[in-house]
């Protein structure tokens, strides 16, 4: 059996002003019809041997979150209730401690919670692809071809033929896992031709993960299975224990586990992902008009083109933009050029640092 697990405990605050902390980015439809929460449940359906799948999200988050799956009927195991963000190390392992008692032995998908997949068969494809590996203890993950060097990313050296084929069909030996590095090493890697970039996307027992993290991050298996140990159940929520869950170290999957273990394989994955991490990227998954405009709600464009243009609560009129985000909301509006949108994150800090 095959049990998802969603982390849904991001903020995505490049994509201020419509991501916010109390509505964040996979708690909105974006995209697709659903939010990018439901729209991830949705892909789930062609694969067969699912179970029940179990959410990780912030306390604070939990009623969104159970009324977005009850809309979509999905199948909940459980919801994981974080009291405090701890990084997606801790999230897994917190999913993995309660998988091993429901149904010990069991293969956990983990999936982000705010990602793009257009072609949900090829992804049904993948996991299929890197379930064996994954029976048998490997640490699988699913590996796009990288088109620029972004450093936000982890990259993937994988065993066989140089030049990254797309071997649908068989899983390739890791040899290298490098988390978000530098510019310098990203553009290296990139003009290699020789790295993935990792999806963020994992296929693993969950008995394994928890072994790997003991060996390579023990405090945050340490911490998780306190926490699971003292959480208390109420309806789908299972609320972690707060002290014990607190005292975990805060890491990511990709840190604390997959730059360490020999033990990983990678699926290349080709299933038009993206994981929207700005406004360019939800340009570029967006239907466009014929100037190539992403329009959203009451909006108005003359001599306006390639921009994403989106207005929640008033009209919004552009004239003569090229290559511009406008983004309106009931208290905030971004104006901003489109390669520039990574930058929106320093806004969202100098917004927190003036509390
Ligand atoms: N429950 C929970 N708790 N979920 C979390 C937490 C947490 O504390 N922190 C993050 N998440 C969720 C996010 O909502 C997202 O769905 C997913 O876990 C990944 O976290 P990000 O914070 O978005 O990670 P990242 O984008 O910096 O890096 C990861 O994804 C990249 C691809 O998008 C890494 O896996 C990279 O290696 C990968 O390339
Ligand atoms: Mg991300």
């Amino acid at each position: 059996m095959i049990i998802p697990v969603i982390l849904s405990g991001g903020s995505g605050t490049r994509l201020w002003p419509l991501s916010r902390s109390m509505y964040p980015k996979q708690l909105l439809s974006l995209v697709g019809e659903g939010t990018m929460l439901q729209e991830t449940v949705a892909r789930l359906q062609g694969i067969a041997d699912a179970g029940p799948m179990y959410c990780v999200c912030n306390e604070e988050h939990r009623f969104l979150v159970a009324e977005q799956l009850r809309q979509v009927h999905a199948n909940v195991g459980g919801i994981i209730l974080e009291p405090v963000g701890r990084n997606t190390a801790p999230a897994a392992a917190a999913a993995a401690m309660q998988i091993q008692k429901e149904h010990p032995g069991a293969v956990m998908l983990v999936l982000p919670a705010d990602h793009v997949i257009s072609n949900p068969e090829a992804f049904v494809r993948a996991v299929g692809v890197g379930l064996d590996a994954a029976r048998s203890g490997a640490l699988v993950t699913f590996g796009v071809i990288p088109d620029s060097p972004e450093t936000g990313y982890g990259y993937i050296k994988a065993a066989g033929d140089g030049d990254v084929p797309f071997h649908h069909g068989q899983p390739r030996k890791v040899l290298e896992f490098r988390e978000k590095p530098d510019r310098e090493t990203a553009e290296e890697y990139v003009s290699s031709g020789d790295y993935f970039w990792n999806s963020g996307i994992f296929l693993f027992r969950a008995d394994h993960y928890l072994e790997e993290l003991a060996r390579h991050d023990p405090e945050i298996g340490i911490a998780a299975e306190a926490a699971v140990g003292g959480a208390t159940r109420d309806l789908d929520f299972l609320r972690l224990d707060e002290e014990a869950f607190t005292a975990s170290p805060s890491n990511s999957i990709d840190y604390a586990v997959m730059e360490k273990t020999g033990n990983a394989m990678v699926v290349p994955f080709d299933a038009g992902w993206n994981d929207v991490g700005a406004w360019s990227a939800l340009w570029e998954v967006s239907p466009r008009d014929e100037a190539g405009n992403v329009k959203k709600g009451d909006v108005l464009a003359y001599d306006v083109h390639d921009s994403y243009l989106h207005a929640s609560s008033r009209l919004v009129a552009a004239v003569g933009l090229d290559d511009c985000v406008v983004v309106e909301t009931a208290d905030a509006v971004l104006v901003a050029a489109k390669d520039r949108v990574q930058d929106v994150k320093a806004i969202v800090e100098q917004l927190k640092a003036a509390g």
